[in-house]
């Protein structure tokens, strides 16, 4: 098929044929996707084609998270998930766990009685340790990598008062992390959270991650989620904060990877159904694709990050996509088309993937 019949110009497609993300960068961290149902179990063929040969790493967008894997009491339900880390196996690929504590998608529950009142710590901490010992265990030394907590901080920097938080104490991360290491003591062992870039939040983070140490826990690195914005933040702001965790003597891997493209609806709800309209129409903007200046200025942004991570390529492990293509990003939510990642709808590679290749040849 002639680069014309594809609709990528030839440069592109002469890129795509030659150099691969995970071939480009393999001196210097691992390239990683994380992966739907559709991907992990074969149906998606596009993205299938894409995800073997692009990516030597994934991570489970939904597949292992508690709701999914400890639907109810006593029960585990691990058919997705184990398709997931076999498809991981079967193409020779580092195996990410996404995630063992977290707020979201776990269900009530987890913190309540029969009755529906809240359970005691002895109890919830019982349900933590057998939850994170039944999922870590099963795939003891397939899994390589954990996410033990996901997103324990609030944007001033202090502890998310979470029904974790609220019953067991701050300790429920430590007891997360030392239950993860039992469970798995060669498995590494993350802290995963969004907007680390910010000030507060990072100086909050940097406070727990020295605490965790100082009592012994089994932290291996802090997991930069990297759900990035065209304006926000800056190059430099990436990398004080990648150098601030480095200095903590823990790796860094960039988890969650995507730019969000689509402006946000400016200021707040009016009653004008007029000024109303015209923010929800501002909202989807790139609904018919991306305009070439947008698309240029997401390849500069990847390269500006991409150059970040890999000055510090020695305290990086990992940089993570939070999906394959754009179509299955989960940015396009709210009736909005979004476009972050570095394939478009159709699996072909944009601007952004030749900048971010450009980036490794350097
Ligand atoms: O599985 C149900 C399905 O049965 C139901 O019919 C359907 C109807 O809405 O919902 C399905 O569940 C959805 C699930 O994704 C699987 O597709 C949930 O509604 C939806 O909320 C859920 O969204 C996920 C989100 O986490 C939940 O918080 C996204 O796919 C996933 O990309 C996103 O990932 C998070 C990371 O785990 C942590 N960091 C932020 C990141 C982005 O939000």
């Amino acid at each position: 098929m002639s680069p014309a019949s594809t609709g990528v110009p030839t440069a592109l497609t002469n890129v795509h044929a030659q150099t691969t993300l995970k071939d480009a960068f393999k001196n210097d961290f691992l390239i990683g996707a994380a992966l739907n149902e559709a991907e992990f179990t074969g149906q998606n063929i596009t993205a299938v084609a894409l995800i073997k040969a692009q990516f030597n790493s994934i991570s489970p967008e939904n597949a292992l998270k508690w709701d999914s894997v400890h639907p109810k009491p006593g029960v585990f339900d691990f058919t997705a998930a184990d398709r997931y880390v076999k498809f991981g196996e079967r193409n020779g690929m580092f195996v990410v766990g996404h995630t063992l504590i977290w707020h979201n998608q776990t269900p009530k529950w987890v913190f309540q009685d029969k009755k529906g009142n809240p359970v005691g710590r002895r109890t919830l901490l019982k349900r933590m340790r057998e939850h994170i010992f039944t999922v870590v265990r099963r795939y003891k030394g397939r899994i390589k990598s954990w996410d033990v907590v996901n997103e324990a901080l609030t944007r001033d920097g202090t502890l998310r008062q979470s029904r974790w938080m609220e019953i067991m104490g701050e300790d429920y991360i430590a007891k997360a992390f030392e239950f993860a290491h039992e469970a798995d003591p060669e498995a590494e062992l993350y802290y995963n959270d969004f907007t680390l870039e910010k000030k507060m939040k990072r100086k909050g983070a940097i406070k727990l991650i020295k605490k965790l140490k100082a009592r012994g826990v089994p932290i291996t690195a802090v997991g930069l989620q990297g759900h990035l914005k065209m304006k926000w933040p800056t190059f430099a702001q990436e990398e004080a904060t990648i150098v601030d965790f480095a200095r903590l003597g823990v790796k860094v891997a960039i988890t969650e990877l995507d730019v969000d493209v689509v402006p946000a609806t400016q200021g707040n709800k009016t009653a004008d159904i007029k000024v109303n309209a015209k923010r929800v129409a501002g909202a989807d903007t790139y609904s018919n694709g991306l305009p070439d200046g947008v698309q240029r200025a997401l390849a500069k942004r990847y390269a500006g990050f991409f150059g970040v991570y890999l000055k510090h390529r020695d305290v990086i492990e990992r940089v993570t996509f939070w999906g394959v293509t754009d179509r299955g990003s989960w940015l396009n939510t709210r009736g909005r088309v979004n476009h972050p990642l570095l394939f478009n709808r159709y699996g072909k590679p944009k601007p952004a993937f030749t900048a971010v290749i450009q980036v490794a040849a350097k």
